[in-house]
């Protein structure tokens, strides 16, 4: 069975053609990828659990529903899964963030971490790794390694676009782990860039090159 959840909606699917766009500049885009993640949080926590209150409105009593049970943390790799996070804080403003910086290790070209600081509950929540690019899927396979290595069991990726390559990595490797993804590209270039793509997201989000 499939891992992977595709998002298709069609406000996602406008946002994902201007951000595939070259004319698209580093506001826009910024504002683009805070947009999708927004919108596909809507996705990623549709299974919550609730739990039944009793509050007062201003015409009386009523018995009503809140988010109860459940832990969650983000965990952006760095650098670009950095304004995926931005974009869910908008409407969780309180959830726990940890982050994960990763480079590739001299010879074997493995990626590695460089920087690891993740919530102190962190092994008792749910954690949702983001990684606007899910390429080679090298990246968040290690992502995943870590958290696991921590204790965490409950973890989702969320992608705005992937690889099918990197896709059966994640699959193969971590096949309990869902990946939230917007658009499954064709595939990867000789550079390892998701085709059609964005290009460089990092740059494209920062403004650097
Ligand atoms: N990272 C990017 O920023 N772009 C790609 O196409 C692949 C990985």
């Amino acid at each position: 069975m499939s891992n992977r959840i595709e998002v298709k909606h069609p406000l996602i699917q406008h946002k994902i053609t201007m951000l595939r766009d070259s004319q698209t500049n580093t506001k826009e885009f910024r504002e683009l990828v805070k947009e999708i993640s927004t919108l596909m949080w809507y996705e990623v926590t549709r299974d919550l659990p609730l739990k039944q209150i009793s509050i007062d409105t201003p015409l009386g009593s009523a018995e009503a529903e809140v988010i109860s049970g459940i832990k969650l943390a983000l965990v952006p790799i760095l650098r670009s899964g950095l304004v995926m996070a931005s974009g869910i804080e908008n409407i969780m403003p309180s959830i726990k963030i940890g982050h994960i910086g990763l480079c590739r290790e001299e010879g074997t070209l493995e990626p590695k971490d460089y920087y690891c600081k993740l919530p102190t509950d962190v092994e008792s929540s749910e954690v949702i790794v983001l990684e606007p690019m899910l390429a080679t899927g090298r990246s968040v396979c290690t992502a995943v390694d870590l958290l696991k290595k921590r204790g965490v069991s409950d973890i989702k990726i969320m992608s705005l676009i992937a690889a099918p390559e990197g896709l059966a990595l994640v699959e193969e490797r971590h096949p309990e782990v869902k990946v939230y993804v917007c658009s499954v590209d064709r595939g990867l270039n000789e550079q390892g860039y998701i085709v059609p793509g964005f290009g460089d997201a990092g740059d494209r989000m920062f403004g650097t090159k």
